[in-house]
């Protein structure tokens, strides 16, 4: 039997996920994770070079609960894959370490996604967010990934993970799989206000958690055709936030078609299309619902991340390992630090 391949993705826990994280990332997850080995990694210290002020740290434990949470809820199958907390995992910032001589800032600088995040936090460039790719590269490499689905955004991160894989291997000998990334094809979807990408900052997401009359509510304040004053005015469909909800989450196309037609025609009221778009969300939503009420007893999310904390950690020790290795770093050094973490496990025991 051959082995399967291993496919490593991340988020920063920022909250609980909604549609058009459903429809960006967690679709193709549950997908893959039936071919792949799928590592999903809660990339908290990623977070911190941002937002790292004591509300927003106070924040993580229930956003990572939510964020597992919801996409067992959405199917991915937490018997199949490893979820693992970065922070829980330090010797990925040993390797974070090691990698860092292996890329320019010059070449961390040219990457706009970077600027980007500053700008959008309203801070100016932290250390840690130039070397915010070099982390990732370490999260990537850490379990030998050899796929990592990502964002747009997300795609010159995987490049420079490539770059620095490769110089490695040219440094030392061949030590680290160079790993493929996959931007997903799908469109954005766009929030219920039709004007930005859905997101939890603009308030105008629709949550996989969200009761049907959070939905309903939801969906009834939705924008449509601005241009569409009654209902007897022929509207458009095309670009119109109501009409792409139809189309990716309502199964039955037919009624999708015929609520088209009528509405190029200006035979059928905005309340008809919206009350038949929340029912088809709600429909869509509670599979998710019930799998999510069997996940919710206490502590079982907690249980997923440590095992797949100690898992991911493993993995993560026999990559360093191997690369200490190649590199010469083995040796004396192991015998000091060997040494030097008995005599410390000694005295956390006693003061303990
Ligand atoms: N950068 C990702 C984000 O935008 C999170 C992340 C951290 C990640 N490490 C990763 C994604 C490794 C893929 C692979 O939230």
């Amino acid at each position: 039997m051959t082995e399967k391949k291993r496919l490593l993705t991340g988020d920063r826990p920022t909250g609980k996920l909604h549609l058009g994280h459903y429809v960006g990332s967690i679709k193709n997850r549950v997908q893959l994770q039936h071919e792949f080995e799928s590592f999903f990694l809660v990339a908290d210290f990623h977070m911190l070079t941002t937002k790292n002020k004591p509300e927003d740290i106070a924040e993580i434990d229930k956003n990572a609960h939510e964020m597992i949470l919801d996409s067992i809820a959405a199917g991915i199958e937490p018997d199949k894959v490893t979820f693992y907390l970065q922070s829980g995992i330090p010797e990925i910032h040993e390797m974070y370490t090691i990698l860092q001589s292996l890329v320019s800032v010059a070449r961390l600088e040219r990457l706009p996604s970077l600027k980007d995040m500053a700008r959008n936090a309203n801070i100016e460039m932290p250390f840690a967010l130039l070397g915010y790719p070099v982390l990732q590269a370490a999260d990537i490499l850490c379990v030998r990934g050899n796929l990592v689905p990502v964002g747009k955004d997300n795609i010159a991160h995987v490049e420079v993970t490539r770059e620095i894989a490769r110089r490695f291997n040219n440094l030392y000998g061949e030590t680290l799989p160079v790993p493929d990334g996959l931007v997903g094809e799908v469109p954005t979807l766009v929030g219920t206000d039709g004007d930005k990408k859905m997101s939890k900052s603009l308030d105008n997401a629709i949550y996989l958690s969200d009761t049907s009359k959070q939905v309903e509510k939801r969906v009834m304040s939705m924008y449509t055709d601005p241009k569409r004053v009654s209902a007897d005015v022929p509207g458009t469909v095309e670009g119109n936030p109501v009409f792409d909800y139809h189309d990716a989450f309502n199964p039955n196309k037919e009624e999708v078609e015929e609520l088209k037609t009528r509405y190029r025609a200006g035979k059928v009221g905005d309340v008809e299309v919206k009350q038949k778009l929340a029912k088809a969300i709600n429909e869509f939503l509670a599979p998710m619902h019930a799998r999510r009420a069997k996940y919710e007893e206490t502590g079982l999310i907690e249980d997923i991340l440590q095992r797949g904390t100690i898992k991911a950690r493993e993995e993560t020790q026999q990559t360093l390992y191997a690369m200490k290795k190649a590199m010469g770093l083995t040796g004396v050094w192991n015998r000091v630090r060997r040494k030097a973490e008995k005599y410390n496990k000694k005295k956390t025991k006693e003061t303990a």
